[in-house]
């Protein structure tokens, strides 16, 4: 049986969990949600989730992984055997947000590659969607698909992305990991720093900064207490769940990588350090981002709002032409976004897949190198279907899907059944005993109060919004599909791999 793998450092620990949770959440997701929440205002909903939901959630999950040694599903079923299902449901989300997460990372490196000639041309929507992702006109419609076979523009990177993946998953935490953590992660920074400098310089930079950081207090009141905004819970959903994603909580991934902690490790500080440097990059980002979409407006004479744009525009549409727009050097410019871009997902990616890689070792008893042979093969495979012309929408709907009801109702369920089924303040005391700082009793509140009655009435707000109207007004059939049954096929084969399974390796051998 294989030894059970560390970190080498508490610094290496940091970094890597740092690298998980700055991501394309950070660089790509940030500065459009943002901007489409009400700008400045958002910041209120955002704090707030960060410090009764974001910060709380990892700390419980840091002491989970640290006391249960072991993956989601076994440290999870080590607090109670009936919990193992939400370790395994949360390792099935990771899956369906690998085999999606590796084909943004893959369209980065394209246009890491674009940016060198500008060969995205005048157009860049155009290009996008047609010279690179090949989406047909008719898509979807109600009698069902085109797909327009595999995109090679799409499927060449994809590639390449599986194949570091691989070579780093295969090496082990230590090695895989924690190495390429210590080397990416500075390197970013400097990339980020270096990009969001040039950016504040350009003309026009404040034009796209006011634009972000005013405020719109209307959007996130409700109107009873002024608000303009009849869906103003729906800013605050957006701010639980840019957190979430952008933590890596609720997913599985901080409670694996804590598992690889040594038992006397600190975590609380690590926590804060980690999830405020997770913010301070998002921050930093959006400065970026926002200062380029002002240049953009003022050189065009458009207004900010009509240049900025959601979703895979932003990064996609935008910034490219952004880059062609630029005064020198807009090669560069180019490559430093897009590098940043990649960097941040590739570590991003791994611990994703780590996720899987551990739940399958740990449960089957199998060694890494099989488990890496199972869990890249199995998902490299699904993610070809979205390197299809329809790729795209088959994308934007599973991401709306597990994000809304993947990892934010498994972010609720775990406050629930931990929070109200176990004996929390026994997770928080052995995670003082170790650390710099201890964390007293409010806590226990929000994990046991705040958080599940605010998620629990969000939650429901949105799923009568999402009942009543149809995501994007896709056809049924494409949100029954990608939507409700991808996310249902997670919840349901999660109970059978609890349950159907016998853990091939004894849970408390590997109690260590
Ligand atoms: N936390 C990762 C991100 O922000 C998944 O992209």
């Amino acid at each position: 049986m294989e030894q059970r793998e560390q970190w080498g450092s508490r610094a290496g620990f940091i970094l890597a969990a740092a690298g998980s949770a700055i991501g394309l959440g950070n660089i790509w997701r940030f500065p459009y949600v943002v901007y489409e929440n009400g700008g400045g205002a958002f910041l209120i909903p955002y704090f707030f989730a960060l410090l009764t939901a974001g910060i709380p959630i990892l700390l419980l999950e840091f002491g989970i992984g640290r006391m249960g040694k072991g993956s989601a599903p076994l440290s999870f079923s080590k607090l109670s055997r009936k919990f193992e299902w939400l370790g395994w449901w949360q390792t099935l989300i990771c899956f369906v947000i690998t085999t999606y997460y590796v084909i943004i990372i893959g369209w980065a490196i394209s246009y890491f590659f674009y940016s060198f000639n500008l060969s995205w041309g005048e157009d860049t929507k155009a290009f996008l969607f047609g010279s690179h992702l090949g989406l047909p006109d008719d898509v979807v419609t109600e009698q069902g698909w085109n797909f327009g076979g595999i995109q090679w523009r799409v499927f060449v990177p994809l590639v390449a992305v599986w194949a570091a993946t691989y070579f780093v998953l295969i090496q082990g935490v230590q090695k895989g990991i924690e190495k390429v953590s210590k080397v990416f992660m500075p390197l970013l920074a400097v990339i980020m720093v270096i990009f969001v400098i040039r950016a504040a310089m350009l003309p026009g930079a404040s034009l796209g900064l006011n634009h972000l950081f005013t405020p719109d207090f209307g959007k996130i009141l409700p109107p009873i207490l002024g608000g303009t905004n009849e869906a103003w819970y729906t800013v605050w959903i957006a701010a639980y769940g840019q957190i979430f994603f952008s933590l890596s909580i609720a997913f599985a991934i901080m409670v694996t990588y804590s598992s690889y902690l040594d038992k006397n490790q600190e975590v609380n500080n690590s926590g804060f350090i980690m999830a405020l440097s997770n913010s301070g990059f998002e921050f930093l980002a959006a400065i970026g981002v926002f200062a380029a979409i002002g240049f953009m407006a003022q050189s065009s004479g458009a207004d900010v709002k009509d240049v900025a744009t959601a979703g895979v525009g932003l990064a996609f549409v935008v910034f490219p032409k952004i880059i062609s727009s630029f005064p020198m050097l807009n090669s560069v410019f180019g490559a430093m976004f897009f590098l940043a871009l990649v960097i941040a997902g590739f570590t991003s990616l791994i611990s994703i897949i780590e996720v899987l890689i551990a739940s399958v070792m740990d449960k089957f008893n199998i060694t890494r190198k099989k488990a890496v042979n199972l869990v890249v093969g199995l998902s490299a495979l699904v993610s070809i279907g979205y390197a299809t012309g329809a790729g795209v929408v088959l994308l934007d709907i599973v991401d709306h899907f597990i994000n809304n009801f993947g990892i934010a109702v498994s972010g609720l369920i775990e406050v629930i059944l931990i929070g109200w089924f176990y004996n929390i303040t026994k997770i928080r005391k052995e995670n003082n005993l170790v650390s710099d700082f201890a964390v007293g009793s409010w806590w226990n509140v929000m994990i046991r109060f705040v958080t599940p009655i605010i998620l629990l009435f969000m939650g429901y707000k949105n799923l009568v919004d999402e009942l009543a109207k149809p995501y994007e007004g896709y056809p049924a059939h494409a949100i029954m599909t990608f939507g409700w049954t991808v996310v249902g096929i997670t919840f349901v084969v999660s109970f059978v791999l609890a349950y159907a399974f016998k853990w091939r390796r004894n849970p408390m051998e590997v109690r260590s």
